[in-house]
């Protein structure tokens, strides 16, 4: 792949890196229109490079400037609210998680694009992003790929071990256990398993998975008991704090996101990892992983009564309503979104497509064969609660989740109770201005 040139790399400052791609033309930069768009730390930044390198050869008319900011999804979300709560107009496009459409159109920093984007081209779209990104019968970002939560797995040590993917979580301890047995002595400590337990959005995502998994809710309608004080998530979230972070997981679980859960797992060092489906591109390249090769994917396991369950994760791209390029920005959505970008960005950097029709795409499924599995787990892929406040409803779950998982609650049904009053405040708030 020709790379990126470097010397187009501009400016640092602070966290936010900015990779201005101008077609070289600097003395007639003053006559094109400056696009900035607004996106999270990229893994394999090549990828993402080259294709806004194929943007700026289609329109020579548009600068276009990458701003980079945090990787996590909750410190993007504070940066980007920040900017467009003050009406900042420096922003064209940005990158929006999947549980921020109805918050960013009802507070009208998301531009409406239904007049960009009409019924017949969303049909070409997997149903459940197209859904999220509607609220109020209108539509606010274009789904660029999907993510869902999966088990990728070491599967030389689990064929070793003569252990099949594990079903139920109780399965996935037993084996681990038996495997960081087994392998003691063979220096560099084992771990069983490694995700996102760290008070942060992902952390939502994680236990929503595991309270799913055994039959649980997360929120509940008003007249109903209380979903987080029932049995079934309650009894996930001690499974979780006894079993997997006491028992499994590495000492700094706590505070790991993304990265961090996947670099140890990277390095040879977990036999279980939850993650996304870009996990699969990054282990199986020499140059960042020593597993290549030995990992595996399956679906998460699940409790005993329950069935496995993926969050739906995934990121669009929306159009500040505060940008004075919106049409300039629709481009650049549209390039970004299409078959070409997204069949890229499964086969560079792992992306799974929100694009229906790359999931019959023979070149697309020869590099990720386990995509069609990835399909059936992105249909089912449950939505964590949709709601114009779920900056609010995430916070307190967070803190609750944390406050279980760490041991630091010592009265969980009390903590339970609290986080329920709470939710029940904001659900209320959000009926009435409804
Ligand atoms: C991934 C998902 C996003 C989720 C985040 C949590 O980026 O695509 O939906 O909120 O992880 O860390």
């Amino acid at each position: 792949m020709r790379g990126f040139p470097i010397r187009k790399f501009c400016l640092m400052l602070l966290t936010a890196l900015l990779f201005s791609c101008g077609g070289g033309q600097e003395d007639q930069t003053s006559k094109k229109v400056h696009l900035t768009v607004m996106m999270w730390k990229p893994r394999i930044p090549e990828a993402w490079q080259e294709l806004f390198r194929r943007f700026q050869e289609v329109h020579p008319d548009i600068r276009l400037v990458v701003e980079i900011g945090p990787q996590s999804s909750t410190a993007l979300h504070d940066m980007l609210s920040q900017r467009l709560k003050n009406r900042s107009t420096d922003v064209d496009v940005f990158f929006m998680d999947v549980v921020w459409p109805p918050e960013f159109a009802s507070a009208g920093w998301a531009h409406p694009l239904d007049e960009y984007f009409p019924q017949e081209e969303r049909a070409k779209f997997l149903p459940g992003p197209i859904m999220a990104n509607t609220f109020q019968g209108r539509i606010y970002g274009v789904p660029l790929f999907m993510d869902s939560g999966m088990l990728f797995y070491r599967s030389d040590l689990l064929s070793k071990y003569r252990f099949k993917p594990p079903a139920t979580w109780q399965e996935l301890v037993s084996q681990a256990v038996t495997i960081v047995e087994g392998e003691r002595g063979q220096g560099g400590g084992l771990y069983g398993y490694s995700a996102q337990f760290k008070q942060y959005e992902g952390l939502v995502c994680n236990m929503l998975e595991f309270i799913l998994s055994n039959n649980g809710r997360l929120l509940s309608d008003p007249d109903e008991p209380c979903a987080l004080m029932q049995e079934a998530a309650l009894e996930a979230l001690v499974f979780v704090r006894d079993q997997i972070i006491r028992r499994l997981s590495p000492e700094g679980i706590l505070t790991y996101e993304e990265p961090e859960s996947m670099e140890i797992f990277l390095q040879g060092r977990v036999i279980f990892h939850r993650n996304w489906p870009y996990v699969w591109e990054v282990a199986n390249d020499p140059k960042q992983s020593r597993i290549v090769g030995k990992v595996s994917i399956a679906p998460l396991p699940h409790f005993p009564n329950g069935k496995s369950h993926s969050a739906l994760g995934g990121w669009q791209l929306a159009i500040s309503a505060f940008s004075k390029n919106k049409d300039a920005a629709w481009r650049f959505v549209e390039f970004l979104t299409s078959e070409p970008s997204q069949r890229y960005l499964a086969l560079k950097a792992g992306r799974a497509p929100t694009l229906i029709s790359l999931y019959d795409d023979p070149e697309v499924l020869s590099k990720m064969p386990h995509l069609s599995m990835m399909k059936r787990a992105f249909i089912d892929a449950r939505p964590r609660p949709l709601s114009p406040l779920y900056p609010a409803v995430s916070n307190i779950l967070q803190y609750f989740f944390h406050r279980v998982i760490s041991g630091s609650a010592k009265d969980i049904r009390a903590e339970a109770r609290n986080a329920c009053m709470e939710l029940r405040k904001i659900l209320a708030l959000q009926r009435k201005s409804g």
